[in-house]
């Protein structure tokens, strides 16, 4: 059983993360605190177990540069946050064969009952029968390792800010032009900035539990 003063410092964590929107240009990251953020990511869940991802970390400054031109909800993040990181998503089947075989390390067999489940979990259960449903529906995987590596951020202290305001074609032509990523195995799913904050934190407001909770007993 954890203490009342256990219990309050991880809510004062969840207090103290808010969307970040002017970074100390000047604040890095220590190396070992950007690992253990990345870790987070990299163990985070996801259905099936398939971990339809991957991480960019931008560094280069003309990559930054370019972004800010087509995203506007990250404009904050490239001028500012130590980190700047791509989440990108794959509905490629390969990317599946690769996780049975090379990660889980079994043998890969469409008919086995666990590619006929994930079949029919896709096909009739979620109706994932379009590469968009697809898509969307591995990209909210992706928003597990975003929403780990926020709160580990969080609680080292560090500050962080989602990004969604992106033009999704434009950026996915942008890395593929580039070289960075093969849009027929990757396209960007989300970004997080990642810093120390140059502003006072704003007030956080949230619905109260009584509207968001409800107990069916
Ligand atoms: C998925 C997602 C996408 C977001 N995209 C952006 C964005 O592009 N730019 C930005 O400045 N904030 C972005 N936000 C921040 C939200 O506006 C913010 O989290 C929300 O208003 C709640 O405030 P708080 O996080 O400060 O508590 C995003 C948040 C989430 C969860």
């Amino acid at each position: 059983m954890s203490t009342q003063e256990e219990r309050q410092r991880i809510i004062d964590v969840f207090h103290r993360r808010y969307a970040t929107k002017k970074f100390d240009p000047t604040k890095k990251i220590s190396d070992a605190d950007w690992q253990t953020i990345i870790e987070a990511g990299r163990l985070s869940p996801s259905s099936f177990g398939y971990e339809p991802w991957k991480f960019l970390l931008i560094e280069n400054p003309e990559i930054k540069e370019d972004l800010k031109k087509i995203c506007w909800g990250a404009i904050n993040s490239l001028n500012g946050a130590s980190h700047f990181v791509i989440i990108l998503v794959t509905i490629n089947s390969p990317h599946v064969k690769h996780m049975v075989e090379d990660v889980m390390d079994v043998d890969f067999d469409v008919h086995s009952p666990r590619s006929e489940k994930f079949k029919s979990f896709q096909e009739n259960d979620f109706d994932l029968n379009s590469d968009r449903a697809l898509f969307d529906w591995a990209s909210k995987q992706t928003y597990i390792p975003l929403t780990n590596m926020m709160t580990v951020a969080a609680e080292l202290g560090i500050d962080s800010c989602p990004i969604e305001g992106f033009n999704r074609a434009k950026v996915d032509k942008y890395l593929a032009d580039k070289g960075i990523i093969d849009p027929n195995k990757f396209g960007v799913s989300v970004m997080l900035g990642l810093g120390y904050r140059d502003q006072e934190q704003p007030k956080k407001t949230r619905q109260p539990l009584d509207e968001v909770l409800e107990v069916i007993k």
